[in-house]
């Protein structure tokens, strides 16, 4: 019990006394800073070209993602090299209008000058996937997205955030457990980027993924299977019982559901998917041949010494 951390005790404490709204207040991490969602949607676009699934991006035209947190940036920018759909599915109502206007008008700017991919800075030294090279992708762009084509883009999403009409659709989704949508068999490219470790019934979302995708749609997910501040070990989470998690989950604004990489492939297998490329970041494990304690799940050799991987998937023809 040692590796456990002391703050998820007290947060857990607290959670009994404090009301659940203050818990689960908006706040989740990058999204906030337009230069994150610029970096995180770019790298996605890279590795997905660096694969072979991304041969031309004009045709990603309808776009989802999982958990977009505290901006609806990462999909903006994606609306700004060419898609004309974006829907946006969360557990909490993290972002709000005025800072995705904000932040379309400060991605737009990034676009307008080829800007490199940031990651040299602090606040990008644990954003993940990692590339070789962080220069702009002018490979991935034609001309279509010329000066003029960037601030039209940047006006119909300015619009749809507006809610005026508009050429380019944003459908913001908050609650998306408690709905059910309409899409089906529409989608390009559905992508996540450190959400999927919190989504307690995988097999459910990444089913409702393959009905959304059209054949031959793509996934691109960014998970990060470490302990989240829980335990002194990056891995240490995976060596808590049963009772204990639970306990320590209680007050956080949304669970970790503690599964290692072999078992997102294998559901996403299970809902259908074809795995295409996987980009896995290695740590050393500190707990040698001991047994992990997650129940009914089989870690494999290789899973404890994963700490985060990218896994992009398609729907088959
Ligand atoms: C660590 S934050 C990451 C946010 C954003 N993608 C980023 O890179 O900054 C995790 C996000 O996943 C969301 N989330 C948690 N469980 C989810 C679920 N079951 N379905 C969709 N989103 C979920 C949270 O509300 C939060 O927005």
């Amino acid at each position: 019990m040692q590796q456990v951390n002391l703050y998820p005790f007290v947060r857990s404490i607290a959670s009994y006394v404090l009301p659940a709204k203050l818990l689960k207040r908006p706040g989740s991490g990058g999204t906030f800073s337009s230069k994150y969602c610029y970096t995180v949607w770019l790298r996605h676009l890279v590795l997905l070209s660096k694969s072979g699934l991304l041969k031309d991006v004009s045709k990603i035209k309808k776009i989802a993602e999982i958990g977009p947190g505290d901006s609806l940036g990462v999909g903006i920018a994606g609306l700004l090299t060419g898609a004309e759909e974006y829907y946006a599915f969360d557990v909490i109502e993290h972002a709000n209008r005025e800072r995705n206007i904000q932040i379309a008008s400060e991605l737009t700017g990034y676009f307008k000058e080829r800007m490199d991919l940031p990651h040299k800075e602090h606040e990008f030294r644990n954003t993940h996937p990692l590339l070789d090279d962080y220069s702009f992708p002018s490979y991935i762009f034609d001309d279509s997205s010329t000066i003029e084509t960037l601030e039209k883009r940047e006006q119909g999403i300015k619009m749809a955030l507006s809610d005026e009409e508009s050429e380019t659709k944003i459908e913001y989704v908050p609650h998306w457990y408690e709905k059910e949508s309409n899409l089906q068999g529409e989608l390009d490219l559905i992508y996540s980027q450190a959400v999927m470790e919190h989504v307690d019934d995988v097999s459910h979302a990444y089913s409702r993924m393959y009905d959304w995708l059209k054949p031959g749609g793509i996934i691109s997910h960014e998970i990060d299977f470490k302990t989240h501040e829980m335990t002194k070990e990056w891995n240490g989470h995976w060596y808590i019982d049963k009772r204990t998690w639970k306990f320590l989950l209680n007050g956080r604004k949304y669970s970790i559901n503690r599964l290692p990489f072999s078992a997102h492939l294998i559901e996403m297998e299970k809902a259908g998917f074809v795995i295409k490329y996987v980009l896995p970041f290695q740590m050393e494990n500190a707990f040698g041949d001991r047994l992990p304690k997650v129940p009914n799940v089989n870690f494999t050799k290789e899973d404890m010494t994963i700490a985060s991987a990218l896994i992009q998937a398609v729907k088959p023809d």
